[in-house]
């Protein structure tokens, strides 16, 4: 069994997560992690399962994912597939579902595939990595909604327990009939 995981991820964190993601089900499949911006030409007879993973800037998610889902749409419906996001705002633990996350519940209602299982999971805060701009910008947010405000720091809010469980559910969904 194969499964192509896929991340759109502008610092790293989601990427991360993916192989991660990867690692955590080499004992059950081979997995192949690839960046959503650069496959081209995807050969998807030979995955039976998939994943996909983005990131959140500025409110959104990169344009490559909606432009993705809507080109492979019967593809991602035909097999097994999750999708999860990565955000901050998912730091906040009452806003790390599917239903209470707004980017991601704005996803799904957009979505013309609708994922097996789907999982929210919070990103990291790296301060020293971000140009003047960003780091001013985020700073903002996050002294509006009580977050971290020290530039000198890098945290990582990331629940690698609630990433394994995401995983072995997915692990876990039934195979569809072809
Ligand atoms: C410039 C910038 C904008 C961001 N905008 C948002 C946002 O609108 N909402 C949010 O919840 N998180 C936001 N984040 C947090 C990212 O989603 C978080 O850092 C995540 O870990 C990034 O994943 P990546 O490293 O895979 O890109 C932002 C981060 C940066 C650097």
């Amino acid at each position: 069994m194969k499964t192509l995981i896929l991340f759109s991820s502008r610092d790293g964190q989601t990427r991360e997560i993916a192989s991660f993601i990867a690692n955590h089900l080499k004992e059950e499949m081979e997995c192949e992690v690839y960046n959503i911006l650069r496959v081209e030409n995807l050969n998807w007879s030979q995955y039976d399962r998939v994943v996909i993973g983005a990131s959140v800037r500025y409110g959104h998610f990169h344009p490559a994912l909606a432009k993705f889902v809507k080109r492979y749409q019967s593809e991602l419906q035909q097999r097994p597939a999750a999708f999860f996001s990565v955000n901050l705002t998912a730091r906040k633990p009452e806003k790390r579902t599917p239903q209470t996350n707004a980017y991601t519940r704005k996803f799904l209602l957009q979505s013309p595939w609708q994922p097996d299982c789907c999982a929210v999971f919070a990103g990291a805060l790296r301060y020293p990595r971000y140009g003047w701009f960003d780091r001013v910008m985020i700073q903002l947010i996050m002294r509006m909604t009580g977050g971290e405000t020290d530039p000198s720091k890098e945290v990582e809010y990331t629940d690698w327990e609630q990433v394994k469980r995401f995983a072995s559910e997915f692990a876990h969904l039934p195979g569809k009939a072809s």
